[in-house]
């Protein structure tokens, strides 16, 4: 485009990546955890949450928790989060690392279950992180969003790790999204291809 200065738009100058985020990545690499959300994500994460101040959030797919500390970061005092995944041993890091900020809650379940038995309030931003409330549940978690509120998912674009024929998965899903006259949504080519879906009705 002409007059765009791609030099002023260095997206890889980030803001205030968590203290704690060299830890997780040592915890990573320790435990040969392959599949920690990247930081541009992450910094998008800690973005929109802190748009909801005393905002209730959701994350599905908890991981080594690097999407976790941006969120934790970008929320205020009066905010809550629960995160969610079916892997003990990683829910066991995540506690020993957050398991003192009384703003989190960290379970230990299998995320389809979780999402059908859940009956709570709703959320001001789900990141569905795992195959549950992405590739399943999909009515259901979009279901559990108050109005203005975001659905975010990554791994969008063609990843070269993905198993044969998921590529028609992420199709399908997109083509679901864009038909629901109850969100409006943005596609980025941009990190592993993100879509943030806003809650309009
Ligand atoms: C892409 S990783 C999440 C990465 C994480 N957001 C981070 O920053 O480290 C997906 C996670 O989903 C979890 N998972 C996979 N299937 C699941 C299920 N059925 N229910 C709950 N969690 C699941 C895996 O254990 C894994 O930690």
């Amino acid at each position: 485009m002409e007059g765009f200065k791609e030099d002023i738009m260095n997206d890889s100058i980030l803001q205030d990546t968590p203290a704690i985020h060299l830890e997780l990545v040592r915890k990573s690499e320790e435990i040969e955890f392959t599949m920690p959300s990247d930081l541009y994500v992450g910094t998008l994460l800690k973005t929109l949450v802190s748009s909801k101040p005393n905002g209730r959030f959701l994350e599905l797919g908890t991981g080594i928790g690097l999407s976790l500390s941006w969120m934790l970061d970008g929320m205020n005092e009066g905010s809550q989060l629960i995160s969610v995944d079916n892997d003990p041993r990683l829910i066991t890091i995540a506690k020993e690392c957050f398991g003192t900020d009384e703003r989190v809650s960290l379970e230990l379940a299998d995320g389809s279950a979780w999402i059908k038995n859940y009956s709570g309030a709703k959320f001001d931003l789900i990141f569905a992180d795992a195959w549950p409330g992405k590739y399943s549940e999909i009515e259901e978690i979009l279901e559990l969003i108050t109005k203005g509120g975001f659905y975010v998912i990554d791994d969008m674009a063609v990843q070269p790790n993905w198993p044969k024929g998921h590529d028609k998965n992420a199709e399908e899903l997109i083509a679901y999204l864009e038909k629901r006259e109850d969100f409006t949504l943005t596609k980025m080519n941009w990190s592993t291809g993100l879509i943030i879906a806003v809650r309009t009705k």
